[in-house]
């Protein structure tokens, strides 16, 4: 009877649908602010540096995200390719997360330490040089920037806001420690850190 009457009022049956709903997502979001996998930076996670820093802005920037997705799925194609799958801890430090999910090039989670640095200075200048096949953009303008450092600092003060543990040296060294340096050397800088900091690697 009180189930029919459920069935034949529709404005009831909304206030209870919504209440359903409310109630299954806080027992599935909720839990996420507290479990320590989640929350908690894995071992050894450094904030990045100034430097790093400013390449991930210029990773942004150029759009690299557009292409390149920054997670490992935990499918066995993908750790064989890429390495162990990513986890919530090496993420924490992240603002805003760049995870992804559209790949023309491959995911780059995990790209640190896997080319050298001149290779990587090659490939962002004319990423045919290395790869004949691809069809990656060249970034050339890169080589030819250079970081002033008038913003760093407050980058990284923004930073620390969000949670990411820099401390005062870090941020009063900050612009001094990028000044003068090429765009090309600061995200070359933040690619060769994707993925380093996990001693789970493959
Ligand atoms: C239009 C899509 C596209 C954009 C935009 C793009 N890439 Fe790529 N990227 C690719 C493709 C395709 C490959 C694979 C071929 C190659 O290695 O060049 C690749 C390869 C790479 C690799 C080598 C990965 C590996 O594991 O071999 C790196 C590093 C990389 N890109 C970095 C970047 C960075 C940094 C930017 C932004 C400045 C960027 N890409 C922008 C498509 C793109």
């Amino acid at each position: 009877m009180s189930h029919e009457r459920v069935e034949t009022n529709i404005g009831l049956m909304a206030i209870l649908v919504l209440l359903v709903i409310s109630v299954a997502g806080l027992a599935e979001i909720l839990p996420l602010f507290y479990i320590k996998d989640t929350t908690e930076p894995v071992d050894g996670l450094k904030p990045l540096t100034a430097l790093q820093l400013e390449g991930r802005d210029i990773y942004i920037r150029e759009g690299c995200n557009a292409c390149h997705s920054q997670m490992v799925r935990p499918f066995r194609a993908e750790t064989e390719r890429y390495g162990h799958y990513s986890v919530a801890g090496e993420f924490v430090y992240d603002h805003p997360f760049l995870w992804g999910s559209k790949r023309t090039g491959p995911d780059l989670a995990r790209v640190g330490g896997r080319y050298s640095d001149d290779w990587h200075r090659v490939h962002l200048i004319n990423p045919r040089d290395v790869v004949p096949e691809s069809n990656m953009p060249g970034y050339p303008w890169l080589a030819e920037r250079t970081l002033d450092g008038d913003d760093t600092a407050t980058k990284l003060s923004t930073m620390r806001t969000l949670g990411v543990p820099y401390s005062d040296a870090d941020i009063e060294g900050a612009s001094q420690s990028v000044a003068g340096k090429s765009e090309l050397d600061a995200l070359v800088a933040y690619l060769q850190n994707l993925g380093t900091a996990v001693s789970i690697r493959r």
